[in-house]
C-alpha cells in the first residue's frame, strides 16, 4: 500500500475478505490498474465495466480467478506473482505430507480433548517417508521445490507432466504420496476423480496445495470411506471456504485453510510484486511478471 499510495490515487477496499463482486463492478470504471487477490472473480462483468483498465495485478501465482482471454481481448495485461512463493508453498506441502503420514492432526485432537492416556508402543503409528516414493503431478517451480525437500527426507521422487515424465496412471499406482502441483485449467478440473483414486495404493496419501477443483471432492470422500487410499491432506477446496461435510468428519484427513504461501516474508513479497506490476504498467513500463 505504501508503494501504491506513493505512485497512484488508490481506491481501496477495506472490508473483510474479498470485495463483493457487484461492488467491484460498480467501482472499476475509470481505474487504470486493479490489484486483485485469488478470492476475487475478475470475470467478463468486471472487465466489461472497466473503461480505462490497463493491468490486472493478481496477488498470487494462480490466476484462474481471472478471465484472461476477456482481458487480452481488451488489451489488458494480467500479471501474477511467481517465484516469490515457491519456497513457502513447498515448505507447507512438506508440512502437510508430514502431518498426514505421521497422524499429527489426530494426535493433536486427542491431546486437546483430554483423551491421551500416555505413551503406548502401538499408538497412532504412521508411515515413515524414507525409502517411499513421492509422485509429483505437474512439476513446475513448486513441484520441483517439493521434490528437493522430499529427497532430503530420503524419498524417491517421480513426476508427470503433460509432455513427459512417468505416465499419470503409473505414478498413481506406484507412489506412496501423490502431491498435486498443476494449475487449475479446464483440462485439470477433476484431474483426480474416482478412476484415479481407485488406481492409487491403499496405503497411499493424496496432498493438494494447488487448487481445490483439481480434485473431485465427492470422489475423494468416497475413496477414503472405502479405504482405497490411506489419507489426504488438503490446503485448497472446490468451493472455498466451504468444506465437504464428509471430509470434515474423517480422522485421516488434514484440512488447512489455504495457507500454502502464508509466511510474513512471502505474502509481503507477493503484495509488493503485484504493486510493482501495477505501477510498471500504468507508468508505461513493461510488467515484471506477466502471465504466460
Ligand atoms: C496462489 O498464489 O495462487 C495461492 O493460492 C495464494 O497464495
Amino acid at each position: 500500500m505504501t508503494r501504491l499510495d506513493a505512485a497512484c490515487d488508490v481506491d481501496r477496499f477495506d472490508g473483510e475478505g474479498a470485495m463483493p463482486h457487484d461492488e467491484l463492478v460498480a467501482r472499476i470504471a475509470g481505474k487504470q490498474a486493479l490489484v486483485s487477490t485469488v478470492t476475487e472473480a475478475i470475470d467478463r462483468a468486471v472487465i466489461d465495466a472497466a473503461t480505462d483498465l490497463r493491468v490486472i495485478a493478481n496477488v498470487g501465482v494462480g490466476y484462474n480467478n481471472i478471465d484472461v482471454a476477456a482481458a487480452r481481448a481488451r488489451g489488458i495485461i494480467v500479471t501474477n506473482t511467481p517465484d516469490v512463493l515457491t519456497d513457502a508453498t513447498a515448505d507447507f506441502t512438506m508440512a502437510l505430507i508430514l502431518a498426514v503420514t505421521r497422524r499429527l492432526g489426530e494426535g493433536e485432537r486427542m491431546v486437546r480433548r483430554g483423551a491421551w492416556k500416555g505413551w503406548a508402543l502401538d499408538q497412532l503409528l504412521g508411515m515413515q517417508l524414507g525409502g517411499r516414493q513421492l509422485g509429483i503431478v505437474g512439476p513446475g517451480r513448486i513441484g520441483r521445490a517439493v521434490g528437493t525437500r522430499a529427497e532430503a527426507f530420503g524419498m524417491t521422487v517421480v513426476h508427470t507432466t503433460r509432455s513427459g515424465g512417468m505416465p499419470l496412471d503409473r505414478l498413481l499406482s506406484t507412489s506412496d504420496v501423490v502431491s498435486l502441483h498443476v494449475p487449475l485449467t479446464p483440462e485439470t478440473k477433476h484431474l483426480i476423480g474416482q478412476p484415479e483414486l481407485a488406481r492409487m495404493k491403499r496405503t497411499a496419501f493424496l496432498i493438494n496445495t494447488t487448487r481445490g477443483p483439481v480434485v473431485d471432492e465427492a470422489a475423494l470422500a468416497w475413496a477414503l470411506k472405502n479405504h482405497l487410499i490411506a489419507g489426504a491432506a488438503l490446503d485448497v477446496y472446490e468451493r472455498e471456504p466451504e468444506i465437504n461435510a464428509e471430509l470434515m468428519t474423517m480422522e485421516n484427513v488434514v484440512l488447512a485453510p489455504h495457507l500454502g504461501s502464508a509466511t510474513m516474508e512471502t505474502r509481503t513479497a507477493m503484495a509488493d510484486l503485484a504493486a510493482r506490476n501495477a505501477i510498471a504498467v500504468v507508468t508505461g513500463q513493461p510488467p515484471l511478471t506477466p502471465v504466460p
